[in-house]
């Protein structure tokens, strides 16, 4: 029994002797597709080898299909996939769950303008024999993989090295502001070895897709899919890179069993992630990313999710569309949990080899919750009374905020927030005291944090301070999607009409979920989500007004 969706199913061959298989596909469930039922022949205990004969459907909810009016450089249609997280039977007959792991080999026929590339190592590419307009593309991934990292892409694209075992692909447009963008590849690779082991994937390359691209990145094996909403000049989204590369370890070696157990996958890839920014940067930039992604958890669990089933570290999914289901969760009450045993167990020195070992003893497999626990009380066995203590059922299968709050080293905000406060205290009538030479001295991220603080006050900014934190600090021309993020929506919060116009624009222009969801959701201006819309993950259209 494979899943499948919207797939058209020819013919079933058992290879080894050339014979049809009868097969039937059972009804169409909406999100989860239909049954793709085959009669094996019988086998003597020997393997199988079946082929299947299908088509996809142009709805295939697994592609986008630009034509080459919707690429940067207008010269080639575009195709893409994005299989996380039951998208790929849309794609390939399959056993689409991550609890099952198989490697994979592809053949696949372009034209000829048109660069293939795949989840997997290049085995070399040639022009076809028999139509010397198309190209053949060979592909393998020895590594066993969950359907969800199969992978594809085609497009007019180019490559440069950005390091001794990575790429970055693009259009030729974004190509250079890419390699600068992600420069720092390398270093990451090897702090990540040295906090989990071996990278056992050969290359690590990556894709910088056109901007409709639904999410921040995707750890696709081999070569990780990004936003070109990443690419703002200030090299303060490699967070991004940072993530997806420690998916090689937490996620990709060591897979969820299901979606229930996604914590697994993103939680620990939190964790490593920041583990690769505090060494790289510093402790203080990790327990800054830890403390602000906090307020935004609880902001979601609170506000958005208004403390629901999917607000539960283990969440019940059954018949849920997983997509339905994502958020913050998973990733930083994950994150939490880990934190605070890290902290009750006798910091770093400690945790960070039950990390390694735990990847060690789980590569290769996919797991869930209780594996993972019973593997933490097994290797820290003399500190067995701590782990006792932990309110296991709470922090598994409450909802809610996390049961303890960690408590972060917040200097690097120390100045994010008194500049937050200066513009809270000082009064409409004089705002002299403001200039341009205010943010300055602020990175990037700093500037977003700023932002958020203001955003958070409980009695807003008036109309007229945001209008002349625009006039000195010009938020409207940054490039920098997470601080644009963070100023539409103040100046959507007082109602500053002339953004709206702005607003549009942003979503308009690229298509990453967690940029466009909370600008179309704003209900400081219920216009906004009446003049759009129809966005649906990967199928996203977008009517322009
Ligand atoms: N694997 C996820 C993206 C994903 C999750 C796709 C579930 C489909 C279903 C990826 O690793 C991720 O978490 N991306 C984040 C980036 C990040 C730095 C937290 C994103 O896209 O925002
Ligand atoms: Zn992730």
């Amino acid at each position: 029994v494979l899943d499948s969706k919207d797939l058209k199913i020819k013919n079933v061959t058992d290879q080894s002797t050339g014979q049809q298989l009868s097969y039937s596909l059972g009804d169409k469930l909406e999100v989860f597709g239909s049954r793709l039922e085959i009669r094996l022949p019988t086998t003597n205990g020997n393997k199988l080898n079946i082929s299947i004969e299908y088509d996809t459907s142009p709805e295939a909810s697994a592609f986008q299909w630009l034509t080459a009016d919707q690429t940067a450089g207008k010269r080639q249609p575009y195709l893409f996939s994005q299989c996380q997280a039951i998208h790929c039977r849309s794609f390939v007959p399959c056993q689409d769950t991550p609890s099952v792991k198989f490697p994979y080999t592809a053949k696949i026929t372009a034209p000829k303008e048109i660069t293939l590339l795949m989840s997997a190592i290049s085995t070399g590419s040639e022009t076809d024999s028999s139509d010397s307009t198309k190209s053949i593309y060979r592909f393998e991934q020895k590594v066993p993989i969950p359907s969800y990292l199969i992978a594809i892409v085609g497009g007019d694209l180019e490559s440069r090295d950005i390091g001794p075992r990575s790429k970055v692909w693009s259009e030729k447009e974004f190509v250079d502001a890419a390699a600068f963008e992600f420069s720092e590849t390398e270093t990451m690779l090897k702090t990540a070895e040295d906090l989990c082991g071996p990278y056992v994937w050969g290359r690590y390359d990556l894709l910088v897709l056109p901007p409709s691209f639904p999410y921040g990145g995707m750890e696709n094996p081999c070569l990780t899919f990004v936003t070109p909403t990443l690419l703002a000049g200030d090299k303060s989204l490699a967070d991004v890179v940072a993530h997806e590369i420690s998916h090689s370890w937490t996620g990709n070696l060591v897979t969820n069993k299901n979606p229930e157990h996604f914590w697994l996958n993103e939680g620990h890839t939190v964790f490593v992630e920041r583990k690769i920014k505090g060494r790289m940067y510093g402790e203080p930039y990790r327990q800054i990313s830890a403390a602000e992604r906090w307020i935004e958890l609880q902001q979601s669990v609170v506000d958005v999710l208004k403390n629901g089933p999917y607000t539960k570290l283990i969440p019940d999914l059954r018949g849920v569309d997983p997509d339905d289901a994502f958020s913050i969760v998973p990733y930083e009450k994950g994150f939490t949990l880990l934190y605070h045993l890290e902290t009750i167990l006798g910091g770093p020195d400690e945790f960070e080899p039950f990390l390694k070992a735990y990847i060690e003893k789980f590569k290769y497999k996919s797991i869930d919750s209780t594996q993972w626990k019973d593997f933490l009380f097994s290797f820290f066995q003399s500190k067995v009374d701590v782990l006792n203590k932990v309110d296991w059922d709470t922090w598994f299968s409450a909802v809610g905020m996390p049961p303890i709050k960690p408590e972060y080293d917040e200097s690097l905000a120390v100045p994010c927030q008194e500049l937050c406060d200066k513009w809270s205290a000082s009064s409409d009538s004089d705002l002299s005291q403001f200039s341009a030479k205010d943010i300055t001295m602020l990175t990037s991220n700093q500037i977003r944090i700023f932002l958020y603080k203001v955003l958070l006050l409980e009695s807003p900014l008036s109309l007229i301070k945001v209008k002349k934190m625009e006039e000195l600090y010009k938020f409207n021309d940054r490039k920098n999607s997470e601080i644009r993020l963070k100023w539409l929506l103040l100046c959507l919060k007082v109602h500053w009409e002339d953004s709206i116009q702005y607003a549009l624009k942003f979503v308009n222009e690229q298509g990453r979920m967690k940029f466009v969801r909370p600008i179309y959701r704003n209900s400081s201006f219920p216009i906004i989500t009446n003049v759009l819309y129809f966005c649906k993950f990967s199928k996203r259209r977008v009517y322009q007004t």
